[in-house]
C-alpha cells in the first residue's frame, strides 16, 4: 500500500484529498495550524510549514513516502501582489524545497498549478499552450511549475481552476459566496467576462488519485466539464438551490479595480486527462447533488 503526504491538508482541496486517500491508503496530512481541521479527529496529523527546509526533511524522513500531495499554496490572488515575498516563499521556495527532498528520496511529488498561468487571450488550454502569467500569483505558480522541471524529480504538475466546495474553516471559495448571499438573500454582483471550467474539489482529489494509480509524470490538467462565465455559474447555482437569481447582477471585470488582472477566457482542455486516465468529473449540476447531499451529512 502506498504511503501518501498531503500538505496544506487543512485547505479546501486538501479536506477533500483527506476524505478519499484516509480509506485506502497510508497517509499522513499536514498543515501549517496545530490541528488537523477535517471532520475525522482520527486523521493522522502533524504541521508542517513547507518553507521550512528541516521541518520537511524530519518528516518525510520520518514518515518516507511514497507520494507527496503538494496542495500548501498562498492562494489569495490579490494579496499576492502586495505581499510578494511570502508569496513567492510558499508558492515557489516552498515547492523548491519538496522537490529537492524528493529527488534525493525518489518520491513522486504531486504539485497543482493554475489556469492563471496563462493570460486568457485564448483559453481553454491544453498542456502544450505556452504560459504568460497576468499576475503575480499566476507568474508565482508559473515559476513553481519550473521549479520541478529544473529539479527534475519525478513529479506531475496538475494545473485546475476555480475550485469549489465545502470544507471547514476554509476561505470563502466563489460557490460558498454565492450560495450563503444568496440564502440570505443579499444582492451580489457577479462577472460575466471571465470564463473557465469550475472544478469540484472532489473531482480534482479523484483526478489525483487516477495519477497515482497511473503514476503519471509531466503536466497535466484536471479541471471541471463545464466551461462558463462566472455569471452563468452563479446563475446554475440559485437555480439549483430553488434561490433568487435576480439577486445577482451582473458586471464586467474592470469594474471591481481588483489589483491583480485577471484572465478573461482561462480554463482548461481536459482532453489528455480523460484519455489518459479516463478522469471523469461530474457536470456541474451533479457536483451541486453531491455538495448537497454533503451539506445534509452534516459535517461540512
Ligand atoms: N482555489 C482555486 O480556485 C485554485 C485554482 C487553481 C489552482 N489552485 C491551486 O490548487 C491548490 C489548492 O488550492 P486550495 O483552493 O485548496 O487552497 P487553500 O484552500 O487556500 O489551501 C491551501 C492551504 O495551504 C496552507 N498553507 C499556506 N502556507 C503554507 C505553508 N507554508 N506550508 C504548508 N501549508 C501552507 C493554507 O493554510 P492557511 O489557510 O492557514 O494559509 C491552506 O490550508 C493550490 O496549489 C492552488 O494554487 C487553486
Amino acid at each position: 500500500m502506498k504511503k501518501i503526504l498531503i500538505t496544506g491538508a487543512n485547505g479546501l482541496l486538501g479536506q477533500s484529498l483527506v476524505d478519499i486517500f484516509q480509506k485506502k491508503y497510508t497517509m499522513i496530512a499536514t498543515g501549517v495550524e496545530d490541528r488537523s481541521m477535517h471532520p475525522n479527529q482520527n486523521v493522522k496529523y502533524q504541521i508542517l510549514d513547507i518553507s521550512n527546509f528541516n521541518q520537511s526533511k524530519d518528516l518525510i524522513n520520518k514518515f518516507a513516502p511514497d507520494v507527496i500531495i503538494n496542495a500548501a499554496s498562498f492562494t489569495q490572488v490579490d494579496a499576492c501582489e502586495n505581499q510578494r515575498e511570502i508569496c513567492w516563499q510558499i508558492n515557489v521556495k516552498g515547492v523548491e524545497n519538496l522537490a529537492n527532498l524528493c529527488r534525493r528520496y525518489d518520491i513522486h511529488l504531486i504539485h497543482y498549478s493554475t489556469d492563471y498561468v496563462f493570460d486568457g487571450k485564448k483559453g481553454p488550454y491544453s498542456e502544450n499552450d505556452r504560459p504568460h502569467p497576468l499576475g503575480y500569483y499566476g507568474k508565482s505558480k508559473l515559476a513553481s511549475e519550473n521549479v520541478l522541471r529544473q529539479i527534475a524529480c519525478p513529479f506531475t504538475i496538475a494545473r485546475t481552476c476555480v475550485i469549489y466546495g465545502n470544507a471547514v474553516q476554509v476561505k470563502k471559495n466563489f460557490y460558498l459566496w454565492v450560495l450563503e448571499n444568496l440564502q440570505k438573500k443579499l444582492p451580489l454582483k457577479v462577472v460575466t467576462d471571465q470564463y473557465n471550467n469550475p472544478t469540484l474539489a472532489e473531482d480534482l482529489a479523484l483526478g489525483t488519485e487516477l495519477v497515482i494509480q497511473a503514476s503519471l509524470l509531466g503536466t497535466l490538467h484536471l479541471a471541471g466539464k463545464e466551461y462558463l462565465n462566472r455569471f452563468d455559474f452563479a446563475v446554475s447555482i440559485a437555480k439549483f438551490f430553488d434561490l433568487d437569481a435576480n439577486l445577482l447582477q451582473p458586471i464586467e471585470t474592470a469594474q471591481l479595480k481588483q489589483a491583480s488582472p485577471r484572465p478573461m477566457y482561462g480554463g482548461l482542455k481536459i482532453d489528455k486527462a480523460i484519455e489518459m486516465l479516463q478522469y471523469e468529473p461530474r457536470t456541474v449540476n451533479n457536483t451541486f447533488s453531491f455538495l448537497k447531499w454533503k451539506m445534509n451529512r452534516n459535517d461540512r
